[in-house]
């Protein structure tokens, strides 16, 4: 199977009403993590990298290695997505190394910090769209701001600041012609999401604008909208990190509960990166403290890999995506372009 337009996909998921986890990866174990959660779950998924990862990678290395994975796992629909593109240049760098999905971020100007205009953004999203959509290639947009800052990327904002307006949500779509929705209803991006806590100073989950996600798939019910944001920062795994020596304070994420309300309401695409790193990191701690004498890099990258991998198929259970990779025909973008963008 060939690599998947991202737009198949969260059709699919739409039509089987499950979502699909979006795993953010800079090197190899990663990818292997995933891919061998995907098989073993048999789930479609979407692979994604940011500006940051290809610029550790290189690009060409994580490229490779994806294809690897596509290679190795010929029946699980897998997509390559760029997460949190800048410009229409990163897009179309990203297009030219084969990714058949793209996310133009343009809810920040193109130095990922200053908070767009609503016109910049339709503008920036519409010439990326008319680029990729040429090409069979996918595109999610986002509309509002997420909170926090990942890489140089993000307004750092609090992640209830800039949250979409459901009001502006037909217009953006109609103008643009985006595949998939980015919405901000108080998410951010990293460990450390939430402003409350209890009387003993345990973090409480953040307070997400739910209601907001049900107004949006209102206005567009057809369109696949997109939770960023979506680690859970589950407390067992900081423990494994702070108990091997790390000095993670006390986080809290979003409640599979949230993200399970999100999904029967329209959110197709769930981003997690943060829970993946505390989990290799996790691993790699423990083998550390355990045995200090260890100095191959195999024996803590692969703990790590095993930790990733179990992590993903919990996810790819409790999204739903598990059990459908062989519920359809693949399309190559080829076959995207004259469906959907001739
Ligand atoms: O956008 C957020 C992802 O967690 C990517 O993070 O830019 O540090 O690679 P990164
Ligand atoms: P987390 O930091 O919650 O994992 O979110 C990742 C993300 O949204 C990547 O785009
Ligand atoms: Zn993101």
């Amino acid at each position: 199977m060939p690599l998947v337009p991202m737009r198949q996909v969260l059709m699919e998921a739409a039509k089987g009403a499950y979502g699909v986890g979006a795993f953010n990866v800079n090197n190899m174990e990663q990818i292997q993590a995933i891919a061998a959660a995907a098989n073993d779950t048999r789930s479609p998924v979407i692979i994604q990298a940011s500006r940051g990862a290809l610029q550790y990678s290189r690009m060409r290395y994580l490229r490779n290695l994806i294809a690897a994975a596509v290679e190795e796992n010929p029946d699980i629909p897998i997509v390559m997505h760029l997460d949190h593109g800048n410009s229409l240049e990163t897009c179309e760098q990203a297009i030219a190394l084969g990714f058949t999905s793209v996310m133009i971020d343009a809810s920040l100007e193109q130095d990922g910090k200053t908070i767009a205009s609503y016109e910049y953004n339709v503008k920036t999203t519409r010439e990326v769209v008319e680029y990729a959509h040429r090409l069979g290639v996918t595109v999610e947009a986002e509309l509002g701001a997420l909170g926090g800052i990942e890489d140089g990327h993000g307004a750092g904002i609090r992640g209830d600041e800039h949250l979409t307006d459901p009001d502006q949500v037909e217009d953006f779509v109609k103008q643009t012609g985006c595949d998939a929705l980015a919405v901000a209803i108080g998410t951010s991006h990293g460990a450390y999401k939430t402003l409350r806590y209890d009387e003993s100073g345990n973090p409480l989950p953040p307070r997400l604008a739910l209601e907001r996600i049900e107004e949006i798939h209102k206005r567009v019910p057809d369109l696949p909208l997109v939770m960023h944001g979506s680690s859970s920062v589950p407390p067992e795994l900081v423990e494994i990190v702070n108990r091997y020596g790390g000095n993670m304070q006390k986080a809290m994420g979003i409640p599979m509960e949230d993200i399970k309300f999100g999904i029967q309401r329209g959110v197709r695409k769930i981003n997690v990166d943060t829970d993946g790193r505390i989990a290799f990191t996790g691993a790699i701690r423990k083998v550390f403290v355990e045995s200090p004498g260890e100095f191959d890099p195999r024996k803590y990258l692969a703990p790590a890999r095993d930790a990733l991998t179990e992590l993903i198929k919990g996810k790819m259970t409790d999204y739903g995506q598990a059990g459908h990779a062989g519920d359809y025909e693949p399309m190559t973008l080829q076959d995207a372009k004259k469906t959907w963008y001739s």
